[in-house]
């Protein structure tokens, strides 16, 4: 029987940031598919399947970064309350999001679903960028407690 290894801040700031990797990955492809629906829109059943499966990484996604920083942010003090209150926004932000744009996949002429679609791929990758690093950066897990020392901006 196989017996998995107990998680650790460490192996689940890994699992997140190996997910942020594939995130990225699909966020340039529907980037490029969104573009070419620009220049030619019947191409635009590629985007609405790249949108279903990029929908469907993101709540996984969402969940699993909820479920191992909601905790950590939490024991954080001032600092870690604000900063969990802006990944709730954000989390709501991204979700509401990717509702309307594969709610109205089906609606919507293809330029503008491409256009929406490009602008939500860079809000997702601006967001991922800045969790890397304020977040998940090594720092902040190896020493979680200096945290406490930052000021409460
Ligand atoms: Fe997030
Ligand atoms: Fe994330």
């Amino acid at each position: 029987m196989e017996t998995q290894a107990p998680k650790t801040l460490e192996s689940e700031r890994r699992i997140l940031g190996a997910q942020h990797a594939v995130l990225g990955q699909l966020l340039e492809t529907i980037r490029k598919v969104a573009t070419s629906v620009l220049a030619s829109p019947s191409t635009i059943l590629e985007l609405v399947e790249q949108i279903a499966k990029l929908r469907d990484f993101l709540e996984v996604h969402l969940r699993d970064e909820e479920a191992f920083l909601v905790p950590v942010l939490r024991g954080l003090g001032a600092w870690g309350e604000l900063r969990l209150q802006c990944l709730q926004e954000e989390h709501a932000h991204q979700r509401a999001l990717m509702i309307v744009l594969s709610g109205d996949a089906a609606r919507r002429a293809p330029e503008e679903l491409a256009r929406r679609t490009l602008v939500l791929c860079a809000d997702l990758r601006a967001d991922m960028e800045l969790e890397q690093k304020e977040l998940l950066g090594p720092a902040m897990i190896a020493e979680p407690l200096a945290a406490r020392e930052l000021p409460n901006a």
